[in-house]
């Protein structure tokens, strides 16, 4: 009996020894097949790569005129700087529902965050206001309009339960689209795959028009990040990332989401609608815009 346990302990530290010296093996060899390795602006090359770009839309105008006391966060979650002029115009773009907790900690904290680096930025709140499974590329694509029709030149499309945890990951566009969180701390700070392009992300409101913004037609969770990339890809449009000191994320912690059981075989086909599924075949009903103290509340019905 001793003799067959240690057998089967032997056994088993063979495997794990085994293992062990393949992946090191792997990694000294292939060391691009492990996404720590991927590539990143460093700190000097990131003010060339931002794209300086402030709109002149209606609200900066309306207020430009007056004189403000303090940096005042204005009605409908906008809000630049009074005693320098900033050099960006970001349209945040968070999709939403039901999650009223982390809805409060994000609007606190990023506020917080977002007037420190000096830029213009108006968060967008896109709900969904139906019982259909959540659709958030729809959401943003929806968001992106909105944004468009108010003149901003960059969408951050961005989670409601990450929080970015280092003032240098600027929300500005970069003439690449960005992943920006991709050193988030559930993944153990580590990007898990190259091709991951979800979370929070900047990109130029044109480019995101010319790829046909996300499709539509991924419901419930997973996958719609995926295509986004591929399409990107598609177009021969390269993405770009901070470094991981500056790309630090953390996550409101939540229960898993239930998943699209059909993501995969939607992500496998997707190439054959990047043209007809995205802000060309899009259709919302918007129910009502709010305009709160902290935020511009869209609700609408998918
Ligand atoms: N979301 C939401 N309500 C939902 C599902 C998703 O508001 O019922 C939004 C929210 O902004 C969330 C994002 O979609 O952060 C991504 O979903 P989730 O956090 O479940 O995905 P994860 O990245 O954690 O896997
Ligand atoms: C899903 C993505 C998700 C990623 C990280 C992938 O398997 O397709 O939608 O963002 O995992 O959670
Ligand atoms: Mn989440």
């Amino acid at each position: 009996m001793i003799l067959k346990i240690n057998q089967r302990n032997y056994h088993l530290t063979d495997i794990a020894v085994r293992t062990a010296c393949a992946l090191l093996v792997i990694y000294c060899l292939l060391p691009w097949r492990f996404a720590s390795h991927y590539k990143y602006l460093h700190g000097h090359e990131i003010r060339k790569e931002l794209v300086e770009h402030v709109t002149s839309n209606i609200s900066m105008q309306q207020y430009n005129s007056r004189v403000l006391h303090g940096d005042d966060i204005l009605t409908g979650g906008e809000y630049f700087p009074n005693d320098c002029s900033s050099s960006f115009s970001t349209a945040i773009i968070v999709p939403y529902r039901k999650r009223e907790e982390q809805l409060h900690a994000f609007l606190i904290y990023m506020h917080n965050y977002l007037r420190k680096q000096r830029i213009h930025y108006r968060i967008f709140l896109i709900e969904q206001y139906d019982q259909k499974p959540f659709n958030r590329a729809k959401l943003f694509n929806i968001g992106s309009i909105i944004a468009a029709e108010m003149e901003f030149p960059c969408l951050i499309l961005h989670d409601v339960d990450l929080l970015p945890m280092n003032l240098g990951q600027i929300y500005a566009c970069t003439q690449k689209p960005r992943h920006m969180c991709s050193a988030l701390d559930i993944f153990r700070f580590t990007l898990p795959y190259r091709g991951l392009f979800g979370g929070v992300v900047a990109i130029r409101t044109q480019q995101y028009r010319f790829i046909n913004g996300m499709s539509n037609l991924f419901e419930g969770w997973g996958g719609e990040d995926d295509d986004f990339y591929n399409r990107l890809c598609s177009h021969k449009i390269d993405i770009c990332r901070f470094g991981p000191i500056y790309s630090k994320y953390t996550m409101i912690r939540h229960k898993p989401e239930e998943k699209n059981e059909n993501r995969l075989e939607l992500l496998r086909n997707g190439f054959k609608r990047f043209l007809t599924d995205g802000l060309n075949s899009l259709t919302y009903k918007e129910k009502e815009r709010r305009i709160h103290s902290l935020f511009t509340h869209i609700l609408v019905e998918t």
